[in-house]
């Protein structure tokens, strides 16, 4: 009995430690500017980029805005040169359909038109992610230009990794604090005796569990954990109580990587 317990207990410490890695979690690029980001594209001043596409494409600018102050960025299709949306993502223009560059300083919230708070629509989400994949599917755009081309891989690259970030509870908590430059050290384990002896406790079952039943059962009383420090995050986060969002999402991780243990066992 007692080498069983000695056993349980060092698989949870192996378990723990590798839960302190955090490979298994979507990778977080910074916001790089891109390469293929073209000037006349960019989030360029007002003015210049008026002056700008005046005097490239002679085009008359249709829809621009009259109060120039008001709008804080201005963006024109590379294509045919009609104004982008004043607010929001700039990934097709809406008259000529052309796929824009990726403009690095759009973040992902802002690629699914969502305000940037921990609490989303994943039905929602969804539904814009595959809106976004017809429009730059490589099969939409093959007949077009080497440079369109570029941009629609570059922008259904980027969209992905939006979706996937956004889409899982931690990482979407983790991108949040990211945005709000909150420092997280993903290597650091939490070391609180009840959890080690909670996670401890939960391997033992997974192990001896005869049956998906009791599988399914562990597994949602772990989604419940997930769920209850999910929701201590967003309240943490909504308060700008940062520290206790951190440690929110040191927690969280434990459960993640929880459920995929389980979900490997089903
Ligand atoms: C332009 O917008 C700014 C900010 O919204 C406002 O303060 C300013 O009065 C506006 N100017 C004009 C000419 O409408
Ligand atoms: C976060 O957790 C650490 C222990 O890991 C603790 O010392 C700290 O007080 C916690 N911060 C908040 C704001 O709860």
């Amino acid at each position: 009995m007692w080498n069983r317990r000695k056993h349980l207990l060092l698989s949870s410490l192996s378990l723990l430690r590798h839960i302190s890695s955090t490979s298994h979690l979507p990778r977080l690029h910074p916001l790089k500017p891109s390469p293929l980001l073209s000037p006349s594209n960019s989030f360029l001043p007002p003015v210049d980029s008026q002056l700008r596409n005046n005097l490239l494409l002679e085009l008359p600018l249709r829809g621009f805005p009259r109060n120039l102050s008001s709008s804080n960025s201005c963006s024109f299709c590379w294509n045919c040169g009609v104004v982008g949306p004043t607010s929001g993502v700039f990934l097709a223009c809406g008259s000529c359909g052309a796929v824009q560059p990726v403009d690095a300083s759009v973040d992902y919230f802002q690629i699914f038109g969502m305000k940037k708070i921990y609490e989303i629509e994943e039905g929602d989400l969804e539904g814009i992610y595959k809106d976004w994949q017809k429009k730059l599917h490589p099969d939409l755009v093959h007949s077009k230009s080497e440079k369109e081309k570029g941009f629609a891989a570059e922008q259904s690259a980027r969209v992905i990794d939006a979706y996937r970030t956004l889409k899982n509870p931690l990482s979407r908590a983790l991108y949040l604090l990211k945005l709000e430059q909150i420092h997280v050290d993903e290597e650091k384990t939490v070391s609180d005796p009840d959890l080690l002896m909670e996670m401890m406790e939960m391997r033992e079952a997974v192990e001896e569990a005869k049956d998906t039943q009791s599988l399914n059962e562990i597994q949602s009383k772990v989604k419940k954990k997930l769920d209850s420090w999910s929701k201590s995050f967003k309240e943490a986060f909504n308060k700008q109580d940062f520290g206790s969002a951190v440690n929110c999402t040191q927690r969280m991780k434990y459960y993640e990587r929880a459920l995929e243990e389980i979900t490997k066992k089903l």
